[in-house]
């Protein structure tokens, strides 16, 4: 009942504006959880607040029934990996070694005294490789191993980040608005890849997934945290969320009422 990840009661103020306020919600193994709203409802706060960026003033967070004080250092050994906005992917590496640098902290001798030509395990590091190339493969991008980053289009590139965090082999993966710069039909077949994370028969992970986008959040999750000023408004699945009176008018209508130019 305690697995997984679980926010209780957390509450950020930033001076006089309360960002988030009593936020509880629950990423349990095996699901796809959504956190949406419309603009400045928080999301990117409680985000924060996960990886550790962010201190909570009030409640408390737990993984697997226990307290969990993130800090971004240490995610990865938590078992948690994230992406950010934008891609942030080394431009002087391949798209492969910017992969093993995420599953670095797995190497004994580790890949980064590697690059920079200090002794290592040959050994460790062709396991990194063939690791990083089958979660390369998995996301149908090996093809592109030996490229340069900037090379390639958005898209590819975003997977490539996708592909750097679960070289981590995380159980639990964050996302922050994924679908940001994508067009529909790389939003259609993103949708299909999150979808899969949690089933897949290659290291399984939940995802936690904070989106503006509605469409990607609707396809992807099975359940929905709807947060608006920082408070939580509604939660369920994504049909109860839909039809949510309190939803519509929150955040559709917020959508609704943006001027026309
Ligand atoms: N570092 C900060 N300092 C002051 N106010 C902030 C800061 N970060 C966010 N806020 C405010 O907190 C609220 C929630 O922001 P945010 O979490 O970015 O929302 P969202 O990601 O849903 O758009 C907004 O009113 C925003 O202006
Ligand atoms: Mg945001």
């Amino acid at each position: 009942m305690d697995d997984g990840l679980a926010l209780h009661h957390v509450g950020v103020r930033f001076g006089g504006l309360t960002a988030l306020d009593d936020v509880s919600l629950r990423v349990p193994p095996g699901r796809v959880v959504g956190v949406i709203g419309p603009n400045g409802a928080g999301k990117t706060t409680l985000f924060n607040v996960v990886c550790g960026f962010l201190r909570p003033e009030s409640g408390a967070l737990t993984l697997d029934g226990r307290p969990l004080r993130p800090r971004p250092h240490r995610l990865t050994r938590l078992g948690i990996a994230r992406t950010l906005q934008g891609t942030g992917l080394f431009a002087g590496l391949t798209v492969l070694e910017n992969v093993m640098a995420g599953a670095s902290h797995t190497a004994r001798a580790g890949f980064l005294p590697a690059l920079l030509g200090l002794p290592r395990s040959d050994r460790d590091e062709a396991r990194l490789r063939g690791h990083a190339l089958d979660v390369l493969d998995g996301l149908g991008i090996a093809e592109h191993a030996d490229a340069a980053p900037g090379t390639l289009p958005f898209a590819v590139r975003q997977r490539v980040a996708l592909a750097r965090a679960l070289a981590a082999r995380p159980r639990l993966l964050l996302l922050d608005e994924p679908a940001g710069g994508l067009g529909a039909d790389d939003i259609a077949e993103l949708a299909e890849l999150i979808r899969d994370l949690p089933r897949r028969d290659l290291d399984p992970c939940a995802v936690l997934l904070v989106e503006h986008h509605m469409d990607l959040v609707m396809a992807v999750c099975d359940e929905l945290v709807v947060l608006d000023f920082g408070r939580v408004i509604a939660a369920g699945t994504p049909d109860e969320v839909r039809d949510d009176p309190a939803v519509t008018e929150a955040y559709l209508g917020a959508d609704v009422e943006e001027p026309a130019t």
